[in-house]
């Protein structure tokens, strides 16, 4: 049994107040922008009342490395509710001190103030159960932990959020017990997920299944955390607010898009999971799936969430089917000596280039390349687009022989490490010379005074917390994605087709290059130096 005494959020550091006096339009001024999210949330009904957050899976990694620590960083920024408290559920027996002392670590490297980490512990609660599905266990910790609290409060109204950081196997049985334990009678409660969403089109319906027989679609927020970098949160007011990108956001002006994922470090102690999803349904189709989505839709009847999402899916509607001959698949040298790999002869590609193509009347024509790799030469992410070179201008037709002279403009935006947006064009040499050179423009963040860059989870926490869905992935747009995906996915798995090998810490499979060029049709390498 665990009892809670009643308690709140309320921490050193002062609460919203008047001080937050900016105005929300004032999107130049980052600082008055920071504090006009303070000003928004301080007027929603949600921040006046109760809320419980229940983290289910509470001692894996993902709640240790990015739950807790999110939840961490909106509770330094009160940014939650002042009646509030946290309850980690998990298989392991520990009481509450034990697993606040598991947590403190974590906590720590975030840098906040030891004061606010501490207080924020103080409303961190833990309960074990048998199993994710645990009836009696999640009777116990919410009719003896947030019931006793929510009543606590002064509030009428208890919202609750379940945050599923556990594997896809147990999301039934954990719906099962949320839905007839957990639900609050006073407010709202909200299932958050992680993927993976299945491993092809067959399980995630039946995945979707699951959580249908137990909940709506507004009570389901998908999270993919690639949504909540910086980069992509703006792309739709960078396209949309800027009139003069939406003329040239089309196969006339653009050549080919190809958006990368590089890390630098290899399946690190996670190949049992890694060997049976690989890089495409690791990293591809998903993040940098929805990466391309966002770039490639139209605009949007609204900025509300479904017309965001309507706009998403009728580009995936849009996209043919993948197969084989649209891909280029690597596996770095090594990689089934991770001892966590239990099949040595394995043919998981670690490196993948893909060719999509959008047949709708914007993009006929225009590959869209997505590439991810692990144990690569380097940690970055970044979407390329090329422009079509300029056909009339007499000095670059004289210098048509040179690559540097004929360049055709690009953009680059990178969403780390450095997030920052690049164009690089042409112009002419300074001075006598009037041959073209490359100039570059750049936007950086870092660059910017007063920047709040708050890590994704934390950026999609409060989205949650907010009731914002525009960022999280719809059951319609999961079911098309896997659409794309799943028959090249069983065609790797059922051919065993081998992967070309890499070197640990190179640029990708040798003839990667030539494949690039090929499928893009393009002699000139990307260059996508900043
Ligand atoms: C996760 C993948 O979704 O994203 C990992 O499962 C990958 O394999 C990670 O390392 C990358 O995320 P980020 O934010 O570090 O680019």
């Amino acid at each position: 049994m665990t009892t809670v005494n009643g308690g709140s959020y309320m921490h050193v550091t002062s609460r919203l107040s008047s001080q937050f006096s900016s105005n929300e339009d004032d999107v130049l001024d980052v600082s008055s922008a920071t504090n006009s999210i303070h000003e928004a949330i301080s007027q929603e009904s949600w921040y006046q009342q109760t809320l419980s957050v229940v983290v289910v899976g509470a001692s894996g990694d993902l709640a240790k490395k990015k739950t807790y620590p999110s939840l961490l960083k909106l509770f330094e920024e009160n940014l939650l509710p002042a009646d509030g408290i946290i309850y980690g559920y998990a298989r392991s027996r520990k009481s509450h001190e034990e697993f606040r002392r598991h947590l403190l670590p974590h906590l720590k490297k975030t840098g906040t103030n030891e004061i606010i980490v501490k207080d924020f512990l103080s409303k961190c609660y833990y309960h074990s159960g048998k199993t994710y599905g645990d009836k009696s266990a999640y009777a116990d910790m919410i009719g003896d932990g947030l019931v006793p609290f929510e009543e606590s409060t002064k509030n009428t109204v208890s919202n609750r959020l379940f945050y599923l950081a556990v594997p896809p196997d147990v999301f039934g049985e954990s719906g099962v017990v949320i839905k007839t334990h957990g639900m609050s009678t006073t407010g709202w409660t909200r299932v958050v997920i992680e993927k993976p969403f299945g491993q092809d089109l067959e399980s995630c319906d039946a995945l979707l299944q699951t959580l249908s027989e137990n909940f709506e679609e507004h009570h389901l927020y998908r999270i993919d955390h690639y949504l909540g970098k910086e980069i992509v949160q703006n792309m739709l007011m960078f396209r949309f607010s800027n009139s003069f990108w939406e003329p040239i956001w089309n196969s006339d002006t653009i050549e080919s898009v190809v958006i990368t994922f590089k890390e630098p470090f290899g399946t690190d102690g996670r190949g049992g999971y890694f060997d049976k999803y690989g890089i495409i349904r690791d990293i591809l189709q998903n993040h940098l799936l929805q990466v391309a989505t966002l770039f490639a839709m139209e605009p949007p009847k609204n900025e509300d969430a479904d017309a965001i999402r309507d706009a998403k899916v009728e580009v995936l509607k849009s996209m043919e089917i993948l197969s084989l001959q649209d891909c280029l698949l690597g596996q770095y040298d090594g990689y089934s000596d991770d001892p966590t790999i239990t099949n040595k002869d394995t043919n998981c590609p670690t490196y993948a280039a893909i060719r999509c193509k959008i047949n709708n009347p914007r993009w006929k024509g225009v590959p869209f390349i997505l590439q991810a790799g692990k144990a690569m030469d380097e940690k970055v992410c970044d979407i390329q687009v090329r422009f079509k070179p300029a056909k009339s201008f007499p000095s670059m037709r004289r210098s048509s022989k040179n690559f540097l002279e004929n360049a055709p403009a690009e953009m680059v935006m990178r969403l780390q490490p450095d997030p920052c947006i690049s164009l690089n064009l042409n112009i002419k040499s300074p001075g006598f010379s009037t041959m073209p050179t490359r100039g570059n423009m750049v936007m950086r963040y870092e660059d910017m005074p007063n920047l709040s860059n708050p890590d994704a989870y934390t950026r999609l926490l409060l989205d949650v917390i907010r009731g914002k869905q525009g960022s999280f992935v719809r059951d319609d747009e999961l079911r098309f994605s896997w659409q794309i995906f799943t028959p090249l996915l069983h065609a790797i798995d059922d051919t065993k087709v081998r992967p070309l090998p890499y070197r640990f810490g190179s640029s990708g499979p040798a003839n990667r290059e030539a494949w690039m060029a090929e499928t893009t049709k393009s002699v000139l390498p990307l260059q996508a130096s900043l």
